[in-house]
């Protein structure tokens, strides 16, 4: 256990991560990217695990990195677990399933662009607000969001940093199938699962077929962390990290 904010388990042959720190609306740490990384190294080298899913909790998917540390960061923001668990996520040569129900927020967002099949809840949203951070895309969001949802639409998205719903999300391309809440976690097993049983060489070179050249992407994605580490300290992105902390909540 590396983080008790995200919660592992087996179903059959499907590794599921789920994101479980809802007090603070899922937002990702450290030692919370390590965990999830963690699955994704173990999955990848255990020929039982078929599929990785990723969920998160009751009514939030994930708020995003947390923006704490993105205040405290001082370092290279290229060596960091969030890049880490990315690229291991883009790499990672096993289905990936993902259940979101509530807001899939900035990386929570870009997350799912490297995964196969997203299936939503009716309240779930999605939004990439980067620049408004005075920050710019990361986790090849930058060409996977125009590919997947078309240039106007990633647009929208990236640059108006426009909030989404799950229909929206369903009519971009985001998202494969609006799931009642209730349903919503077994649903996404049991793909996860039946993918996990399909004969896993063809299914790999599909893939691998359908995802493009990694190495392409994996240029592209450090591109994008040069860029964004770069405006992490910058006085615009600063401004809006301290004025989401030191927001007023007594309204
Ligand atoms: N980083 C750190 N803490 C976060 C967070 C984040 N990304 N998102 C939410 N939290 C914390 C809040 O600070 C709050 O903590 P507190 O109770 O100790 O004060 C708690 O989670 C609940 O959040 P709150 O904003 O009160 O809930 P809400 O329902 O009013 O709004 C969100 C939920 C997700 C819409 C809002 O929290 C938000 O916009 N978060 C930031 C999203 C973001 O910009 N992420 C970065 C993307 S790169």
């Amino acid at each position: 256990m590396i983080s008790r904010d995200v919660t592992t388990s087996r179903v059959d042959g499907v590794a599921v991560i789920a994101i479980t720190r809802p007090d603070k609306k899922n937002a990702l740490t450290g030692s919370m990217y390590d965990a999830m990384s963690a699955v994704l190294s173990l999955s990848a080298n255990e020929a039982a695990i078929g599929a990785v899913m990723i969920t998160g909790s009751s009514g939030v998917f994930t708020a995003g990195n947390d923006i704490n540390d993105f205040l405290a960061h001082k370092g290279d923001v290229t060596a960091s677990p969030g890049l880490r668990f990315i690229k291991a996520l883009a790499r990672f040569e096993k289905p990936l399933v993902a259940a979101v129900d509530g807001a899939a927020i900035g990386i929570g967002t870009t997350m799912l662009l490297h995964c196969d099949l997203v299936y939503a809840s009716p309240s779930a949203s999605f939004k990439v607000p980067f620049v408004d951070l005075g920050l710019t895309p990361e986790g090849g969001s930058s060409v996977l969001l125009p590919r997947r949802c078309g240039m106007g639409r990633a647009c929208e998205l990236l640059l108006l940093g426009d909030e989404i719903s799950a229909e929206r999300g369903e009519r971009f391309g985001l998202v494969n199938a609006i799931v009642p809440a209730q349903d919503l976690y077994e649903h996404a097993i049991a793909k996860a699962r039946a993918l996990a049983r399909k004969p896993q060489k063809a299914l790999a070179a599909t893939r691998k077929m359908l995802r493009g050249d990694p190495n392409e992407l994996a240029v592209i994605m450090e591109k994008e962390g040069r860029e964004f580490a770069a405006r992490l300290t910058m006085p615009e992105a600063r401004a809006a990290f301290l004025a989401f902390t030191q927001r007023d909540r007594t309204g």
